[in-house]
């Protein structure tokens, strides 16, 4: 697919089929996250896969924010890994570094046919505690994965972008 193609017709789906996501679909959105830019290439993030019923049934009780898709990924920042700038010693890279690991895979999502949706806002001490995440492992993101239920259709704020005049200036 052309790059506008793919990443344009993205977008965050909240209603998924039961249909589950063939392994080798799964396999390929993790190897899109092993190929992402990270800061001086320390790779400081961990990605657990939710795919069995337990799996599945946990992460429902403690959010609904999975819009119970059929596969979840919890990625985690490990900010000890992460590249700090010695400029500025409170930036450290590994949340961002983190956000392009996850673009990588909604988009590799995207193209092999399946929608997806990124989600902040969940307790993330409850899945860490949950899943038995180790200590300096932080749960920064669920990404949800899987086959658009046939009424799945893209939310209203999808279409709502900033002006690229108020975000892109020439200098
Ligand atoms: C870092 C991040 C966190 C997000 N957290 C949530 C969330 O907790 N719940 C949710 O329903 N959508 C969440 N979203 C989805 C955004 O609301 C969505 O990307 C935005 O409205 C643009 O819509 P689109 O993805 O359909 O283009 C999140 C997206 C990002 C990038």
């Amino acid at each position: 697919m052309d790059f506008f193609e793919l990443a344009g017709s993205r977008y965050s789906c909240r209603k998924y089929s039961e249909r589950p996501v063939e392994t080798g679909k799964s396999n390929r959105i993790l190897a899109a996250a092993g190929i992402a830019p990270t800061a001086h290439n320390y790779q400081p993030f961990r990605i657990y896969v939710l795919r069995s019923g337990d799996a599945l049934n946990k992460i429902r009780e403690i959010t609904n924010m999975t819009f119970r898709a059929p596969l979840v990924y919890v990625i985690c920042t490990v900010e000890s890994e992460g590249w700090v700038n010695e400029f500025t010693p409170e930036f450290n890279a590994a949340e961002l570094d983190a956000g392009i690991v996850i673009t990588h895979m909604m988009l590799e999502a995207k193209e092999e046919g399946l929608e997806s949706l990124c989600a902040c806002w969940f307790d993330n001490a409850k899945v860490k505690e949950t899943f038995g995440i180790p200590d300096g492992q932080f749960p920064t993101a669920l990404i949800s994965v899987g086959y658009p239920a046939e009424d799945a259709h893209p939310a209203k704020l999808h279409t709502k972008r900033r002006d690229m005049s108020e975000i892109v200036k020439e200098l």
